[in-house]
């Protein structure tokens, strides 16, 4: 397992939370899950966290799933409200991406890295999270965040207000992989 600076975990903790899914409950608390478990409860979610990102049709929301994986499952690796979190790339980043490169140049332009999230409550429910983007624009565009737009749906398909800078403080510090965190080392998926 990587271990991620303290700050970085503490920085968004309680970023949007859903409601609870009560029809997919868990036998043991969040902390105890084994990698299957996490498996199981993303099976007994997905559908249901997939329409709802759709929901409102807003961009990206029903293309993503079709879009290359990264790793072999959710896995919470302490930031993003340390949600379990699996992410997507669209075809344009995807080869790029699964490089998981730590020296890198910029990401082609028109890359669009999505990240469905979530959750396990203290009553061992699951939690749907937002679906989290990153969308790499041509240079000059966003150079402050290193020309990446950051944005948010909510688990009922609406977009959240967020800000860029919020995203881009944490993600900035990835100076050396174009301001990608990468999924966990132990989860990754190198080729398909
Ligand atoms: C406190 C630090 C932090 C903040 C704040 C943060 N992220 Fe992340 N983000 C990470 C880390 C670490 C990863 C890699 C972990 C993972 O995906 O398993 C990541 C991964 C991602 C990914 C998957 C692509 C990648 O490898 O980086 C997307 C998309 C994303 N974040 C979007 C956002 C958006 C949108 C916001 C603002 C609403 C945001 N993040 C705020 C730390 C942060």
């Amino acid at each position: 397992m990587r271990t991620i600076p303290k700050f970085m975990i503490a920085g968004c903790a309680m970023m949007f939370s859903g409601p609870a899914f009560a029809t997919c409950t868990s036998e043991v608390a969040k902390d105890d899950l084994t990698d299957e478990q996490v498996v199981e409860l993303y099976d007994c979610i997905r559908d249901s966290l997939r329409e709802g990102y759709a929901k409102e049709g807003g961009q990206w929301t029903s293309d993503y799933p079709s879009w290359g994986e990264t790793s072999s499952q959710p896995v919470a690796a302490g930031t993003h409200g340390n949600r379990f979190l699996i992410t997507f790339v669209n075809e344009t980043g995807h080869a790029e991406y699964v490089k998981f490169s730590d020296e890198r140049g910029p990401m082609p332009a028109g890359s669009v890295l999505a990240k469905e999230s979530f959750n396990l409550n203290k009553k061992n429910q699951v939690q749907k999270g937002p679906l989290f983007f990153m969308e790499k624009v041509a240079a000059g565009n966003a150079d402050e965040y290193g020309n990446w737009v950051y944005s948010v749906v909510q688990p009922n398909g609406k977009p959240a207000k967020i800000s860029q800078k919020f995203c881009h403080d944490c993600h900035g510090a990835f100076s050396d992989q174009d301001s990608m965190g990468y999924p966990d080392e132990d989860y990754r998926i190198t080729s398909q």
